[in-house]
């Protein structure tokens, strides 16, 4: 499969804070890289970082800051249906043991919605909802992306070990799925046809 569009740059949501950080819950926002300031230093606080929240990127996509119950025994995080996620889940999956150089995904889904969380390691997904790309990294297990109906995701550079925990609001049903890109656009972008 190859995208039409340029690909985007990587949203990176670095965990420039501790895992049990000290400081305001506002000063552990995910750190979004805007396109043009894709981050080239190791992690770490500056006076130029830019901490935003991701309400809702450009393909409807976003990242929930999950709740964290830190202790000195290991944290704890948990999602709730309809609540955290604006879904009831149907259905966990989880892809491991990926070979590097691998990507998995390259499919959109006609009405499935999913929550998709690093639960180890790392890997970035792209999505397409056929007007706009984005690219996020994640690779912290407090950090998930939400990905509505209708968008095309791919999933690559996974670290090694890495399990991506997938939550989905329906049962599996490969009728659900577009697998062909082109007929994905078609139906993403209805007004193309009459043009
Ligand atoms: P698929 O969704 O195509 O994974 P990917 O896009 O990452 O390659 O699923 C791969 C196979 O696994 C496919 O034959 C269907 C099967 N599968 C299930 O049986 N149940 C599930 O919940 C999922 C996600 C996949």
């Amino acid at each position: 499969m190859s995208l039409t569009q340029p690909q985007p740059p990587v949203q990176r949501l670095e965990a420039a804070v501790p895992v049990a950080p000290s400081g305001p819950p506002e000063d552990d926002a995910p750190l979004v890289v805007r396109p043009g300031e894709r981050r080239r230093q190791p992690a770490g606080r500056r006076s130029s970082d830019r901490r935003s929240y991701v309400p809702s990127g450009r393909t409807g996509c976003r990242i929930v800051d999950l709740p964290r119950v830190n202790d000195p025994r290991g944290n704890l995080t948990f999602v709730e249906a309809e609540d955290t996620i604006p879904f009831a889940i149907e259905r966990v999956y989880y892809l491991y043991d990926v070979p590097g150089g691998e990507s998995r995904g390259g499919h959109a889904h006609r009405e499935l919605e999913q929550f998709v969380i690093a639960a180890a390691g790392s890997f970035e997904v792209l999505v397409d909802n056929g007007e706009h790309t984005e690219r996020f990294f994640l690779n912290r297990s407090y950090y998930g992306l939400y990905i509505p109906r209708m968008v095309w995701r791919e999933i690559d550079e996974f670290s090694s070990g890495s399990v991506c925990l997938v939550m989905a609001s329906h049962h599996y049903d490969e009728a659900d799925y577009y697998r062909d890109y082109d007929e994905f656009l078609a139906a993403a972008r209805p007004g193309d046809r009459a043009a």
